[in-house]
């Protein structure tokens, strides 16, 4: 292993966290311990205190009025699960983007197994949803849209607002999977028009994995499915799950540790620190992108600017291994990224590039140009020296 380590893999998970995550799961951990909604003490208190707080928190973040309408849940992929199982009916129609993640593509062909019905808005190469084909697409039986805010494969970030203002009009519901943007994308539940927004807690966010959620417009909570049922700790005396937010869509126990960390990290982060960690990173990715021009053998996947992207640059190797790149990455320069099809066999196919994937890097906020520089010579003597494929 190299002996110092550049992480480009914030992607996959940010690393490494603000201090105050660790501070506050030790915190939990050491000195509070109590489970939520079920002990009548004062550590227990405590606890609830904290969750409503973060509650408060993650809600006006995303732009919801009423905090009971955020849920927790063990990270996005259980919230699109949830939100997209409870939400469709067989006989629905839907629209999805055609960047998805198999967070939504699996849920979403289990569904079609039993009589839900979807279509792949177009997309151009690099990703670029064509919004203007969603509205021939719609069908009197069309309930739904379905769409990453960015590509975890490529960056590309896709229009938002304009799928909400047509979601509007045509009264569907748009679901929004930010995985890769919450915390650091302006995200906004009521000027978007979003029927619900799924997050993680341990990318964008900055907070531990093991924690994420989503936020429901109030007037669906009636007609959401609970997938997962259980003990809330609260009207005990019925074998149904509550119809009142946010117990309906939180059975089980949750993770405080994490939900502790996950507090931290908002509390590490002001608008004006979130917008900064942006900026930061993007011009490593304008940086990244500008050096990868002049990198023979390199074909770049997606977008050439920072224009509606995140941080996250993906490149194959003519005749090139990614695999074998990937490792070399790792292994002489302590560069660690991601390669393959990143869960997202529905964006590799819209960028021309299913079924060999990419190489991914992905910036954070701890990053620097001069482990951009270095990332940049190492693939360029890796392109040099990579064998051809035979
Ligand atoms: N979906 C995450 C990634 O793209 C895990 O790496």
């Amino acid at each position: 292993m190299a002996a110092n380590r550049i992480y480009l893999d914030h992607a996959a998970t940010s690393f490494p966290k603000p201090a105050a995550v660790t501070e506050r799961m030790v915190q939990y951990l050491t000195k509070v311990g109590s489970n939520v909604n079920r002990g009548v003490y004062g550590s227990a208190f405590e606890a609830e205190e904290l969750l409503y707080s973060l509650r408060q928190a993650v809600t006006s973040l995303f732009g919801g009025t009423d905090c009971r309408y955020t849920a927790f849940t063990a990270n996005v992929t259980t919230a699109l699960n949830m939100l997209i199982k409870g939400l469709l009916r067989p006989g629905d129609h839907v629209l999805v983007s055609a960047m998805e993640h198999n967070a939504v593509m699996r849920p979403l062909n289990q569904l079609a197994d039993r009589g839900v019905r979807y279509d792949v808005i177009p997309a151009d190469s690099c990703g670029n949803m064509l919004p203007e084909e969603a509205e021939s697409m719609l069908r009197p039986e069309t309930r739904a849209v379905i769409s990453t805010h960015a590509s975890n494969v490529c960056g590309t970030v896709q229009p938002i607002a304009a799928l909400g203002e047509l979601c509007r009009r045509h009264d569907l519901l748009l679901i929004v999977d930010s995985a890769q943007t919450a915390g650091l994308f302006p995200l906004h539940m009521e000027e978007m028009h979003l029927a619900a927004l799924a997050f993680t807690g341990h990318k964008t966010l900055l907070g531990p994995q093991g924690t994420g959620g989503f936020l429901l417009r109030p007037d669906l909570v009636g007609e959401m499915e609970p997938l997962i049922a259980g003990g809330t700790g609260s009207i005990s005396h019925l074998e149904r799950m509550p119809d009142f937010m946010p117990d309906r869509f939180e059975a089980g126990t949750p993770n405080m540790p994490g939900l502790y960390g996950l507090y931290g990290a908002l509390e590490a982060r002001s608008e004006q620190s979130r917008s900064a960690a942006l900026a930061h990173e993007l011009e490593l990715t304008a940086r990244f992108l500008e050096g990868l021009r002049a990198i023979p053998r390199i074909r770049l996947v997606g977008r050439e600017d920072t224009i509606s992207r995140a941080p996250v640059v993906s490149v194959q190797i003519r005749e090139g291994e990614l695999a074998e790149a990937a490792r070399l990455l790792d292994s002489r320069w302590g560069i660690q990224t991601r390669v393959g099809l990143h869960c997202a066999p529905l964006a590799h196919r819209t960028l021309g590039t299913y079924p060999q994937g990419t190489l991914r890097f992905s910036f954070g906020e701890g990053n620097t140009a001069e482990e951009t520089d270095v990332c940049l010579e190492a693939l360029e003597e890796i392109c040099r020296t990579l064998p051809l494929r035979p």
